[in-house]
């Protein structure tokens, strides 16, 4: 796939096959939103952070901003979804802050593996030493994604001095407990592109067997911070070549890269870097319990978009009663994508990234269209 060359708005015929595929998706979504199916619960289980990371788009840092949720409020939301969905197709990924902090974590992952809940923690990887990474496999968890932003110098100088090889030990540790998904999660920024391929041998050397790349939304402490954190297009269309190589070339025993946003990327693009198209599942498939008890579709949506607490009500009533809008593809054809071509496969692109960056939010934007990144 040449990404560097290609046009994402073009359609040709030999692309037929792929627009039913972006069509039947999209149907699945448009279905999925009629009768949501909620599958994929983030547990932002706290705001407070060991580091202050330049682009967190949390804007974490020593303190919580509002009253966590204590071990007990956690465990009984936690028994009153596994009363009212299948507990057993639930993925719970536990987010933050950083999760590490919560002295009661292993605690909880047990309860949710108790219920029948699958677990994973997302990590600067700073705090999971060896035996911290034994307690959550004991605790039935078995995948950990930790974050590292480039080598050591690109990394550091967004997430602070002395952190590189504490999250790459991270994965050995991981690895090492029983881990059977070890990810590396890289937010990509023009400082660290050229990096890719040197830190995929180190992913590869401490036991990752996944590598995703996301690029930083606009939110948090991003917003305000140097233009030099932002991709321009052909520094897009290269992450998207560098993805789409990888997977292409592929051997066994090789890291699984593959990129990681909300929106549509173009017919070819999208089934070159990824599994699934235009993968936003928020309100659809996926919900959060925020660190006070709000409930939002999706941690990286604004404030103003949670949906009531689970100190007041019951989780599955306020998932049944209060996701209407995120469930509604209409007002998403406002502004850009009212006369938009490919809404039809689209449906106005990833909702936090709509929400959080409206005036940069699409992908065939902000991949370029047409651009000649060789002249
Ligand atoms: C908010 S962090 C919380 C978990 C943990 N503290 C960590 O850093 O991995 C969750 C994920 O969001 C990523 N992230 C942070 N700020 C972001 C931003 N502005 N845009 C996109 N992703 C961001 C982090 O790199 C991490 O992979
Ligand atoms: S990105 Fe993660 S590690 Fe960095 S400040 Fe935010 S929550 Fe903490
Ligand atoms: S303009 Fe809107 S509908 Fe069209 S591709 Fe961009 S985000 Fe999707």
């Amino acid at each position: 796939m040449d990404v560097l060359h290609h046009d994402p708005r073009r359609f040709r015929v030999r692309n037929f096959p792929q627009v039913l595929r972006a069509r039947s998706d999209a149907e699945v979504r448009r279905a999925t939103a009629a009768e949501p199916d909620m599958t994929y619960l983030f547990w932002e289980c706290t705001r407070r952070c060991n580091l202050r990371c330049a682009h967190c788009g949390s804007s974490c840092e020593g303190r919580s901003p509002g009253h966590e949720l204590s071990t007990q409020e956690v465990c009984d939301a936690l028994d009153t979804i596994a009363e009212d969905f299948d507990a057993s197709r639930i993925f719970v990924s536990i987010t933050g802050g950083e999760p590490l902090v919560r002295k009661d974590l292993y605690q909880v992952v047990r309860h949710m593996t108790d219920l029948g809940m699958r677990s994973c923690i997302v990590s600067n990887g700073t705090l999971l030493g060896p035996e911290q990474a034994k307690a959550l496999y004991d605790a039935g968890m078995r995948t950990a994604s930790i974050s590292i932003d480039g080598d050591r110098g690109s990394h550091e100088a967004v997430r602070g001095a002395d952190t590189w090889h504490k999250s790459v030990q991270a994965l050995r540790n991981a690895r090492a407990a029983g881990f059977e998904v070890v990810e590396a999660i890289t937010c990509v920024r023009p400082a660290n592109l050229a990096e890719l391929p040197s830190l995929e041998a180190v992913f590869k050397e401490a036991g990752a067997n996944l590598w995703r790349l996301i690029t930083i939304d606009k939110m948090g402490r991003a917003k305000d911070a140097d233009a030099e954190i932002w991709l321009n297009p052909p520094q897009i269309r290269e992450l998207l070549q560098f993805v789409a190589d990888r997977r292409a070339q592929r051997r066994p025993g090789d890291v699984g890269v593959s990129f990681s946003c909300g929106g549509f990327l173009g017919l070819e693009v999208e089934g070159a870097v990824r599994q699934r198209h235009n993968q936003c599942g928020a309100g659809l498939t996926a919900a959060s319990i925020l660190h006070d008890g709000r409930v939002s579709a999706c941690p990286s949506l604004p404030d103003s978009w949670a949906q009531g607490s689970i100190r007041e009500r019951r989780f599955a009533e306020i998932w049944r009663d209060r996701f209407e809008k995120h469930r509604s593809f209409d007002w998403r054809r406002e502004g850009s994508c009212g006369d938009c071509d490919w809404f039809g496969a689209c449906l106005g692109g990833g909702l936090h990234e709509r929400l959080v960056q409206p005036d940069d939010h699409c992908w065939l934007e902000r991949i370029g269209c047409g651009v000649d990144t060789r002249a």
